[in-house]
């Protein structure tokens, strides 16, 4: 049922908050401010290596895992498309956990790669939001992620979902490997527990994302900039704008724009920055200023601070909270996907069943 809603899609990017909140609560425990995994039988403080596998908007929640993995837990991690992963015969040496991130636990390239890791003896853990599916029935250790059923075929809240589970299994992992001090966990934690508040404090802008919709909804091209773990927020901009809207879109990491795709810029390219301020924003404001001198139409995507420094020139600026950097890219997931469905209502397109696409991709 929509309610109140347009569209599932949109229904789905508000409930954020709360199923944020839902998948949280199974994995802190606030009584004494720490990581609980669910179900664990095996001796995680032995993982020597972990291997991503995953597609689409999976794939980009993935990502930013390796980030968080490597800097908290110092593992190393290596992440691929499950389609890629399948034929190019990956090392896969004794300690490693394979881990699986799926929506709807079915995608058959995924599920391929997963059983491909079982039978080379890796530990296999699934990130999934159908635990009924087969990834979950095959997996040896399950990370569900609470949002609930998602009807809208571009994925959504089952992303921020994701994220959250994420942050707190490489917070958990760090703890393992003995990286974490207890109130290096306690910090964690307490940034987590701040996201579903941040969420909603993003969703408030949801109408001046409306009122700047047509300035994007005639582009036929779009470019997204990110840094660090807000880069792969901007390829999964860039997907979510594609999907719904048509309109192609590309995501790059905010340093290697100078090596190639800024030769795209002009008026008619919009240039959609993510930027919170932080140790990164410097870089980033210098990136924005070569677009600008080459004529590019800028909407930066900030919060106070950003704006206040970077904001001017801007074609448009989307305030967002200011937040801890770790839970960034669960709030500027809404921005993000704000975007391109309002162009898309904008243009008119099906949001919820855009053509080409399918919810679940069961076929190779
Ligand atoms: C994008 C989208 C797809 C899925 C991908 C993986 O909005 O929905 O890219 O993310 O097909 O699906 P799951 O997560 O079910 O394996």
């Amino acid at each position: 049922e929509k309610g109140n809603f347009r569209h599932f899609m949109q229904k789905e990017i508000f409930e954020q908050p709360t199923v944020v909140a839902q998948t949280l609560n199974s994995y802190l425990r606030q009584i004494d401010q720490s990581v609980a995994l669910p179900q664990i039988d095996f001796d995680l403080s032995a993982i020597r290596r972990v291997t991503i596998v995953a597609c689409g908007t999976s794939y980009y929640a993935g990502m930013v895992a390796k980030y968080w993995l490597e800097t908290f837990a110092r593992l190393p991690v290596d992440i691929d498309f499950a389609s890629e992963f399948r034929y190019r015969d990956p090392v896969l040496e004794p300690g490693g956990l394979a881990l699986f991130i799926s929506q709807s636990g079915e995608t058959a390239d995924t599920l391929a790669a997963l059983r491909h890791c079982k039978a080379a003896g890796q530990t296999v853990a699934v990130l999934v939001n159908v635990p009924t599916s087969s990834m979950a029935r095959e997996a040896d250790l399950r990370l569900p992620t609470h949002a609930g059923p998602e009807i809208g075929v571009a994925s959504t809240k089952a992303f921020t979902c994701q994220l959250a589970v994420l942050a707190a299994l490489a917070a958990h992992m760090a703890v393992r490997r003995g990286r974490f001090d207890r109130a290096e966990e306690r910090d964690v934690v307490a940034h987590l527990a701040e996201a579903p508040a941040a969420l909603n404090a993003a969703l408030a802008h949801d109408a001046d994302i409306a009122a700047m919709a047509h300035l994007i909804a005639p582009a036929r091209d779009v470019l997204y900039l990110g840094r660090g773990p807000d880069y792969p927020l901007a390829l999964e901009g860039a997907l979510k704008l594609k999907e719904i809207s048509y309109i192609h879109a590309e995501g790059y990491a905010s340093g290697e724009m100078k090596h190639g795709p800024i030769a795209l810029i002009d008026e008619a390219v919009p240039v959609i920055v993510l930027a919170p301020s932080g140790p990164l924003f410097e870089k980033t404001v210098s990136n924005m200023q070569e677009v600008r001198a080459r004529g590019g139409k800028i909407v930066l995507v900030s919060d106070a601070e950003g704006i206040a420094e970077a904001g001017e020139g801007c074609m448009a600026t989307i305030e967002m909270p200011r937040v801890h950097p770790l839970i960034a890219p669960l709030v500027y997931a809404v921005p993000v996907q704000l975007i391109a469905y309002h162009v898309a209502v904008a243009k008119g397109t099906d949001v919820d069943q855009p053509r080409n696409l399918a919810k679940s991709v069961t076929v190779e």
